[in-house]
């Protein structure tokens, strides 16, 4: 428990001052394990002192975000709440139905695609404390969070929620905030385990795919946030090599708690248990689901009648309960004293929302310099689309947040705009659903028709303005839980909307607001300046002005490959989405940007990319030695010169090459990056680690992560398409 408590003050030492620079530190699993482990022997005593049905009562939902406790020996229910994006609003015990109260506000977070924009670690951090001090707050244990799925194809329902294509992009952000959440004494449920990367038939497909892929995509960024000490996890709705992933031997008793030594809890997702034994027996620990009779959950009654039946001993039952006592005790919900209160809606949340949401906006193309708007120099705005006054709290299932005060893009203008800056508002266009065969599994149909008389105010709008900004892209009815896209083109007649406008004013700037990626091919050809923002929480608008205003620098880089055309990315390239009983991912471990470079296709806008309003060179690329040894780290330097006249963040983005390799590799692999702040003018020197062990890749014969001698290049980018530097180094 003293290792917790230093890990916790540290981190709540680093809350108060974002000036502190965190350092990952990694924690070996071992000494997770001794936190997890420390009250073993007195949850064994209390174990002893329990009947039957009070632990069978542990396994199960007793309500729809409870499991139940032991009231007479002072074990309370474990309270779980959704979800990524801040704390979810109350429901009913026994249906979906919310209660309605009022004083179940909470902040709205960026979604994850905002968070992983960042590139920003230590935000991740903050991110992770701040939302489980909400959950803290609402007396929660438990938060359904993060959703950290590989982003496999554009048209991921859920994309918005998820943190990359990239494995190492996610684990790099999901480490700490799992460390972040947990030290607010509130458990993390990373989710969804694993290989749940579609929508369509999720609660039926079978995914099938090579072990080297598991391994180097799919897993890394789960197995960090073991490592990070993730106290839960939720086992996914769909099948991995014919198992239900709740009920998937090799997944939870092999991977999971075997060989990641993971002591916590493995609680199902909503309804996605489909057996008693099998389930428990397989590494299922806790089942969660929908408003049946509780009763009647397979870990309910009919695990009671197993166990009457000898099917099932009664030490299995204990050994689950032992996990669910564990996190109890390690989140102090089992004899409380001194844990976190909490707090929400805080100024201080709303502060790092901002700060989040700022560094996330990407700027893809400036090629006018037509931003940051001289507001100096203008009388007259044209604030055009439903996504300037849209908000986007709500939908989404569990990712879903009942919020005060979120700023939309137009209420940040005029909060940021000076007096003398008249705003002509048009809506331009409007959701419009039809039942023609566009249709998402949700069961909605996208328009993409455009309202000639909402264009039409629009031009209006555009012809008396010195700039028009038009507010595009998805919501989050487009986007959802439960639904896949069925193409990535921009809805609504957006396309139109933006070409006319552009005729009526050629100072067009076109923000798209969206977590996955739209056909953008012709809109960056009209756009004078083309911008993505993201669901990025409730100060969103005031962090959109203030870089359209030039207040802030954006530095944020796409954590996924933007295509020119759907049939460009992998898993449709290889015809392998969605499956029908089983999908195959056939493109292997070339997912997203190892797919294009292994292809050489050119995407629209590639992995990494993000301009500044300033410029940066790379220069001086060092390694501090030739040669390595397997357990040694490469300390890569570099300098970065801002040469522009603004003040900027860039992220050095270190790819690492293998083509002497033995196996196939993928011709680039992100394995390192830095956010680095430069004042205009200046030049940081800036050194990155970067561990031997990060190069290995899974040998599937040996089964075992190999790191092959040889020769490696090692390549300084802007983006994974513009690398600006290179150097060898050898590895023996
Ligand atoms: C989602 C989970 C969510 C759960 C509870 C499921 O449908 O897949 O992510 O935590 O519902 O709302």
């Amino acid at each position: 428990m003293k290792k917790v408590l230093i890990i916790s003050l540290s981190i709540l030492l680093f809350s108060c001052n974002s000036e502190v620079k965190t350092e990952n530190k990694e924690i070996p699993i071992r000494e997770i394990n001794a936190v997890m482990t420390d009250n073993d022997r007195k949850i064994d005593s209390l174990i002893a002192l329990m009947s039957l049905e009070e632990k069978v009562a542990m396994l199960h939902g007793n309500s729809m975000f409870t499991s139940a406790g032991v009231e007479r020996l002072g074990i309370p229910e474990l309270k779980m709440a959704d979800g990524p994006l801040g704390i979810r609003e109350e429901l009913h015990r026994d249906s979906w139905g919310p209660l309605g109260l009022t004083d179940d506000f909470a902040t709205f977070f960026p979604a994850g695609g905002g968070l992983s924009a960042t590139w920003n670690p230590e935000l991740a951090k903050m991110y992770g404390v701040a939302i489980a001090q909400e959950a803290r707050a609402r007396n929660k244990d438990v938060l359904l969070a993060p959703a950290i799925n590989i982003i496999r194809t554009p048209l991921g329902g859920r994309n918005f929620e998820y943190f990359s294509e990239d494995p190492y992009l996610c684990k790099t952000i999901t480490a700490p905030y799992v460390t972040g959440v947990q030290s607010q004494d509130v458990a993390v449920c990373v989710k969804h385990f694993a290989v749940n990367n579609q929508e369509t038939n999720r609660g039926t497909v079978d995914v099938l795919m090579d072990e080297r892929t598991l391994r180097e995509i799919y897993l890394p960024a789960f197995k960090a946030s073991i490592e990070a000490g993730a106290y839960t996890v939720m086992g996914a709705y769909n099948k991995f090599r014919g198992d239900y992933l709740c009920e998937n031997d090799y997944m939870l008793n092999g991977i999971l708690k075997g060989e990641w030594g993971f002591k916590g809890i493995v609680i199902s997702d909503w309804a996605a248990v489909h057996s008693s034994v099998k389930s428990l027996k397989n590494g299922l620990d806790v089942e969660m689901g929908s408003p049946l009779p509780f009763e009647s959950f397979y870990l309910a009654k009919p695990l009671m009648d197993s166990i009457a039946a000898g099917k099932i001993e009664e030490k299995v039952i204990d050994e689950k309960v032992k996990r669910i006592l564990r996190v109890m005790f390690a989140v102090k919900s089992i004899d409380p004293e001194g844990r976190v209160k909490g707090s929400i809606n805080t100024v201080e949340h709303k502060d790092l929302v901002y700060k989040i949401a700022s560094e996330s906006v990407i700027l893809l193309k400036n090629s006018e310099n037509i931003l940051p708007v001289q507001t100096s120099k203008i009388r007259s705005i044209a604030v055009i689309g439903d996504n300037a006054m849209r908000k986007h709290a709500a939908g989404g299932f569990g990712a879903g947040v009942k919020t005060k005060n979120e700023i939309s893009p137009l209420q940040g203008l005029k909060n940021k705009l000076p007096a003398g800056v008249t705003i002509h508002y048009a809506q331009g266009y409007k959701e419009n659903y039809t039942d023609a065969d566009n249709k998402n599994s949700f069961g909605r149909s996208i328009s993409n028709e455009a309202d000639p008389g909402l264009v039409a105010e629009a031009i209006a709008a555009a012809r008396k303005s010195d700039v028009a900004i038009i507010f595009a892209g998805s919501n989050r009815t487009v986007e959802s839980e439960a639904a896949d896209r069925v193409n990535i083109d921009l809805p609504f007649g957006q396309e139109e909307l933006i070409r006319k406008v552009k005729e009526a004013n050629p100072n067009t700037i076109v923000v798209i607001i969206a977590g996955a990626p739209f056909d953008l091919k012709e809109v960056q050809k009209y756009a004078s300046a083309l911008v993505w923002s993201w669901f990025n929480g409730n100060e969103a608008g005031n962090a959109l002005a203030d870089i359209l205003l030039g207040n802030v620098n954006p530095s944020g880089k796409l954590p996924w490959t933007l295509p020119k055309n759907l049939m460009d990315s992998p898993a449709h390239a290889t015809l392998s989405f969605p499956g029908a009983e089983s999908v195959t991912y056939k493109e292997g471990i070339f997912v997203g940007y190892r797919w294009f470079d292994a292809k050489n296709i050119e995407p629209l806008y590639p992995f990494g990319y993000g301009l500044s309003y300033t410029s940066f060179d790379f220069s001086d690329l060092k390694t501090d030695k030739q040669n390595y040894g397997q357990e040694e780290s490469i300390q890569v330097s570099f300098s970065i010169k801002n040469t522009g006249i603004t003040d900027g963040k860039e992220v050095a983005q270190l790819y690492v090459s293998h083509p002497g390799s033995s196996v196939e590799k993928a011709a680039k692999e992100l394995k390192a990056y830095k956010k680095v702040f430069v004042k205009s003018g200046a030049t940081v020197n800036a050194t990155i680690g970067l561990p031997i062990k990060e190069l290995a890749y899974y040998n599937d014969i040996k089964k075992e992560w190999t790191v092959e001698p040889g020769v490696y290049t090692i390549k300084i980018g802007k983006s994974s398409r513009e690398i600006v530097s290179e150097i060898s180094i050898e590895i023996k």
